[in-house]
């Protein structure tokens, strides 16, 4: 036979030729860490998620407001990122660690505060609490949490814990449950500003979502093709909240109801006054009101807008750091989240001025995928993203990272 000119001439196989090409695998019985293994990015989480939750408990965490622009414009920031590397440096080391707060963090991200966690799988908060733990990370839990502080403070002793702070319209059981945080050992209050009211989530609406989910023939039918998220719903402690036992409206509806929209400035310095830790503000979306946090004397502030979850169409948290961490980088610690969904987003924010960052859905589409296996994944899947990015860049530790290492593209960034 003939291929472009040269003649290729035919043998017959030998088996000893085979011998070094065959690479059969041992077989592994354990299919949900096979398929855990096999994902290699965030983005095959959330495919394996998808094909194991029920659609209800899926879209509640996969979506967001409204048309959901604002977590599409995030990603996509994310993505419309040049990374700018420097050679020849020798990168057989990198550190990742640093002070997140005042306490050391062995990677620059933590777990993002999520409401009803348990409802994406059973193992719920515990999983990311002992997960975060053990990577040497900070967890968050929400005022919505269906694990208690108390049983998150067991199941992790040794690990760094943060209170996500909802203000109830009912200002002194909220603030019990603070001191609850603080007496458990939680060193740090993230107080999230940005729900006066809950943003419009319209998969929820669509999907008849209640809590905890109904049995109606739709979810029975859709329960077919995931037996184990229903065997673990039912043969596990029944889902319980902090603040409710039962809603059979959506998650928004319920928080319309229990939050107080009349938070003000002035009640920053209130709580700071009750509150041993550091306090961080959630929720910031402009220059000024960052300003405005900073002045108010807390420790440090988050650039969110709620993963896209409240107001569609606000401003890319990524793209605002450059602006904030040029004006109040030295006076506060900035924070950030929205649309992480790989290690190399983590290094650029750092790049740009940000202390640390926080992941919320990458966390539980790992956790949907596979429980505690599945949030390991997700960590490992981030820093082995992320130690990689900073080697290719040619940074041995996150102190090098500089806004020289990254350009934001012009496509979506404010010019
Ligand atoms: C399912 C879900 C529940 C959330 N619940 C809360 C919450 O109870 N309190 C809060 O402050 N933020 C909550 N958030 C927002 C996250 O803390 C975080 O800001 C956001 O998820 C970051 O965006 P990302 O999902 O793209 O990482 C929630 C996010 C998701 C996806």
């Amino acid at each position: 036979m003939t291929y472009g000119g040269t003649v290729v001439k035919r043998r017959v196989p030998r088996v000893n030729d085979l011998a070094p090409l065959i690479r059969f695998r041992k077989p592994r019985f354990d299919r949900t860490q096979r398929r855990l293994d096999e994902a290699q990015t965030v983005h095959d989480l959330r495919r394996i998620a998808k094909r194991r939750t029920p659609r209800a408990a899926f879209d509640y965490a996969d979506g967001a407001a409204e048309d959901e622009i604002s977590l599409a414009r995030a990603r996509q920031a994310f993505r419309d990122i040049e990374f700018h590397p420097t050679i020849l440096r020798d990168v057989s080391n990198v550190g990742t660690g640093w002070e997140v707060l005042g306490q050391p963090v062995a990677l620059p991200f933590a777990i993002a505060p999520t409401g009803f966690t348990r409802m994406m799988h059973t193992e719920g908060e515990i999983a990311g609490a002992r997960v975060a733990a053990a990577a040497g990370i900070p967890f968050s839990l929400s005022t919505l949490g269906t694990a208690s502080v108390e049983d998150v403070a067991a199941a992790a002793p040794q690990g760094r814990r943060w209170f996500q702070l909802y203000m109830w319209r009912n200002r002194d059981r909220s603030m019990a449950l603070v001191r609850r945080a603080a007496d458990a050992g939680f060193d740090t209050l993230l107080a999230t500003v940005d729900v006066p009211v809950a943003g419009a989530r319209l998969r929820d609406v669509r999907n008849g979502m209640s809590i905890p989910p109904a049995l109606t023939l739709r979810t029975v039918l859709d329960a077919v093709p995931r037996p184990r998220w229903w065997f673990d719903l039912l043969t596990t402690e029944p889902l319980a909240f902090a603040s409710l036992d039962r809603w059979s409206g959506t998650v928004g509806q319920y928080l319309d109801t229990m939050f107080d929209p009349s938070l003000t400035f002035d009640d920053l310095g209130w709580v700071k006054a009750q509150w041993p830790g550091k306090l961080v503000v959630k929720g910031i979306q402009t220059l000024d009101d960052a300003r405005a946090a900073v002045d108010c004397g807390v420790d440090g502030i988050v650039l969110s807008n709620h993963g896209g979850r409240q107001l569609d169409r606000a401003p890319v948290p990524f793209h605002l750091l450059p602006a904030v961490a040029r004006e109040l980088g030295r006076d506060t610690e900035i924070l950030l989240d929205t649309g992480i969904m790989s290690g190399a987003d983590i290094v650029a924010a750092i790049a740009l001025g940000a202390r640390c960052t926080l992941i919320g859905r990458a966390y539980l589409y790992g956790l949907m995928a596979g429980g505690q296996a599945g949030v390991r994944r997700a960590v490992e899947i981030l820093a082995g993203q992320l130690t990689r990015t900073m080697r290719l860049l040619g940074v041995t530790c996150l102190e090098e990272l500089s806004p020289k290492h990254v350009t934001q593209l012009r496509r979506l960034a404010p010019g």
